[in-house]
């Protein structure tokens, strides 16, 4: 089965989950906090390379100030809880997002388990954290602009691959799968340049209670999708053409 290399996710429906059960919308967060931890081992397992979850949005900070504190301390918790999972399961943690606006007492706790976990090469875990896809493209512009006003590049010389350098994102690949949960059928700012060509997926369940059941079921259907960038599907079906060498035929060396 083909499996993405890169598989994104907006968490969605923490509040609703807590709502429908008449508890406070924070307990969503907390239950959701499990959910992101078997959706990590199971993406390790499976041995998907990179997952990037939408944690917190540029828009997020905009919530009350009680709720925006729980999840400060939430993802704290994670830190700390998930220090040894990430670590001794070779994952490496990056995020994007203008992290100078988290508060320190995260924001240097995670910069801690980014850089020891800066060598790992089983998965790369990003926490998309104070991300917004438009600020994150106003950020590239800007770069951008400032490189040429230094005279570093001409304008001309700024094409698709100078933007793509410009964004956090920069040197992995796009994302291949999107799941949203909770029913909500938007992209909400999220990865608004990387998401080009990617496979949608909305899941109804609230974010809490997604399992391996709706990851595994996820996976299966972005299987069977014909990824056509802009090609005819007689054109993506087509064996490879041109000469073969012998060195096609050889096995690559361990
Ligand atoms: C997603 O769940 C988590 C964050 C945005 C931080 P929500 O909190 O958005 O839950 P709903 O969408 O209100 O149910
Ligand atoms: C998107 O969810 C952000 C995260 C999941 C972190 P939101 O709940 O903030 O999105 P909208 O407001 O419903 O579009
Ligand atoms: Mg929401």
């Amino acid at each position: 089965m083909s499996l993405p290399r890169h598989l994104a996710i907006i968490m969605d429906g923490n509040g609703r989950w807590a709502e429908e059960r008449s508890l406070p919308r924070v307990e969503g967060h907390r239950i959701g906090a499990l959910a992101v931890h078997r959706t990590v081992r199971s993406c390790r397992e499976l041995g998907i390379g990179y997952l990037t979850l939408y944690a917190f949005s540029a828009q997020n900070w905009a919530r009350p100030s009680e709720e925006v504190g729980a999840l400060m301390q939430l993802l704290l918790d994670y830190i700390h809880r998930e220090r040894r999972e990430i670590l001794d399961n070779d994952i490496r943690l990056k995020t994007i997002g203008d992290t100078d606006n988290l508060p320190s007492f995260v924001r240097l706790p995670l910069r801690a388990l980014i850089s020891e976990s800066a060598n790992n090469r089983g998965m790369v875990l990003t926490l998309a954290l104070s991300y917004g896809g438009r600020e994150e493209l106003v950020r590239a512009a800007r770069t951008l602009a400032f490189q040429v006003d230094q005279g570093e590049r001409l304008p001309d010389d700024i094409d698709a691959e100078a933007f793509e350098a410009a964004l956090y994102t920069s040197g992995q690949p796009d994302p291949d799968l999107l799941i949203r949960t909770s029913g909500e059928e938007r992209i909400s700012n999220f990865l608004l340049w990387q998401l080009a060509y990617t496979e949608l997926h909305f899941v109804p369940v609230c974010w809490p209670d997604f399992d391996r059941e709706h990851l595994d079921f996820a996976l299966r259907r972005f299987a069977t999708r014909e990824r056509r960038f802009g090609k005819t599907s007689a054109q993506v079906s087509e064996p490879p053409t041109g000469p073969r060498t012998t060195s096609d035929l050889e096995e690559p060396p361990c």
